[in-house]
């Protein structure tokens, strides 16, 4: 996995020039009157892959996951990215370079950073990082919750390896063993007919009296709708 970098740099502020009536000194710790200001630099890769439904953002969260503040990240051609989200109230704890989705829900973090003692400026230096969609699937689905069966210890259930590397190769295109009709694990474009989908989606590792049950295995809905729309999408990588 990619290393990245977060430099979270506190402007502490001791004077600020007043209108009228000489220097007036500002409580380090408050944000200033017209909040915080984000500046997120990097280079990020695979944000052309989200289907529509969702977007690579820079944001703020308070309590809730969904955003209070958010901006759509933008990469130039080469994945650079430059992007300064301004007046960030004080009701936002967090800042993180994410996904949400149509109704400003956070489905996945990529990067997360505490900013509630944060009083004026925090810079986010992310590196080079990978946010595609399928580099979600990976982080938020299969590495936490499959891989203990699917690849990361000595067993791989079905054969299926789900780990980081060999879980695309292993997936799109490729024949399920435990279908009955001959079904693909994943057929781009088409979720209905894709075996990964019925698996999490269905009671059939139940009916079928699998080695494992596989209902409720994700047990949200966020991330299992992430999947279907990442096969509708065309599954790419
Ligand atoms: C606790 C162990 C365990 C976990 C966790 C687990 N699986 Fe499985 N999985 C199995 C076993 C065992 C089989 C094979 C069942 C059998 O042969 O009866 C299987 C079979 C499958 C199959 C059928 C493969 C085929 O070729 O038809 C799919 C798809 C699958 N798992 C996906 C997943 C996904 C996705 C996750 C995570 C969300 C997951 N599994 C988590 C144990 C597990």
């Amino acid at each position: 996995m990619k290393k990245f970098l977060i430099l979270c740099a506190f402007a502490w502020v001791a004077t600020l020039p007043a209108c009228d009536d000489g220097p007036v000194y500002e409580d380090a710790a408050a944000a200033s009157p017209d909040g915080i200001t984000l500046r997120l630099t990097g280079n990020l890769q695979g944000i052309e892959s989200w289907s529509e439904e969702y977007s690579v953002v820079a944001a703020g969260f308070g309590e809730s996951d969904y955003a209070v503040i958010s901006r759509k990240i933008t990469p130039d051609s080469d994945g650079e990215v430059s992007l300064v989200l301004t007046g960030i109230g004080s009701e936002v704890k967090r800042l993180e370079l994410c996904v949400i989705n149509r109704l400003r829900k956070r489905i996945v973090s990529f990067t997360s950073v505490d900013c509630s003692v944060a009083s004026e400026r925090v810079d986010m230096e992310v590196g080079t990082l990978d946010v595609s969609m399928f580099r979600a699937i990976q982080q938020n689905i299969f590495d936490a919750y499959c891989i203990q069966c699917h690849g990361g210890s000595a067993m791989a259930g079905a054969g299926l390896h789900l780990t980081e590397g060999r879980s695309y190769e292993a997936l799109v295109n490729m024949p399920s063993t435990k279908s009955s009709d001959g079904a693909l694990l994943v057929q781009p474009f088409d979720v209905a007919n894709s075996f990964l989908h019925t698996t999490l989606n269905t009671d059939i590792s139940l009916t079928q009296n699998w080695r494992m049950d596989h209902v409720n295995m994700v047990q949200f809905p966020d991330l299992l709708a992430l999947l279907d729309d990442w096969i509708a999408a065309g599954a790419g990588k």
